[in-house]
């Protein structure tokens, strides 16, 4: 039977998981801690990350790699871009990017990684459909598929804001879902990310963050926790 990998980048979206499941051995490597378990029935391991893109890309691949993950979920919080999302709104991506790979000085877009032919890495689309359907279950959830934005900065600026939706056509903003995706890409894995807005990556982003990142973990989670029951 396949392993699902399921990971977050902070205690508050990995607390919830590790709350649900039934398990388990934890195994240390590379400074993170993966938890063996079951989850509505499905073999998990679950791991926190710790933020930023190589923390997600080093983690993604030891799931891979040592446990054998046939699918990596992530779930966590994000800053809004997309104009109609508010603050504990959902993003299933679609597809991730990086938004701080920069080689405009060598003449390639923004977003695009040199001499490679994929800098924009699609999800897979059942697991896409999967969290859509767990979204409508749920009911009350305002929910948009579309492209996750990652770097390795908090965004706090309408300017930034402006600029990664008219740019790079970004529906959020975070630090990890792209590195996940590119690591699941080059090792053939299907991967989907989820993500909650705690804030709108403008002047009130960290006070909202702040605030808000407790509560939309948990609407994150719901998602997550509806998506492994049905698979
Ligand atoms: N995660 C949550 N909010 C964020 C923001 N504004 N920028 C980057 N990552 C985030």
């Amino acid at each position: 039977p396949e392993t699902i990998g399921i990971i977050g980048a902070m205690d508050e979206e990995v607390e919830l998981l590790l709350a649900g499941m039934n398990g388990s051995e934890t195994v240390e490597k590379a400074g993170v801690r993966y938890h063996k378990g079951t989850f509505h029935g499905k073999n998990v391991i679950v791991c926190k990350s710790g933020v930023g893109k190589v923390n997600a890309a080093v983690t993604t691949q030891i799931l891979i790699d040592f446990f054998g993950v046939s699918k990596v979920l992530f779930t966590g919080v994000a800053g809004a871009v997309h104009p109609e999302l508010n603050i504990g709104d959902i993003v299933i991506s679609s597809e991730c990017l990086q938004h701080d790979m920069d080689v405009t000085a060598l003449g390639f877009e923004r977003g695009v990684i040199p001499y490679q032919e994929v800098s924009v890495f699609q999800a897979d689309k059942a697991l896409v459909a999967l969290a859509e359907k767990a979204c409508s279950t749920l009911g009350e959830v305002n929910f948009r598929v579309g492209r996750v934005l990652s770097g390795d900065q908090f965004i706090a600026s309408v300017e930034q804001v402006s600029w990664f939706y008219e740019h790079l056509q970004g529906a959020c903003v975070e630090m990890e879902g792209a590195a996940v995706a590119q690591v699941c890409y080059m090792n053939g894995v299907p991967f989907v990310v989820i993500r909650s807005m705690s804030d709108k990556a403008d002047g009130s982003a960290h006070a909202n963050f702040a605030e808000f990142t407790v509560a939309s973990s948990r609407r994150s989670h719901a998602i997550l926790d509806d998506m492994l029951r049905q698979m």
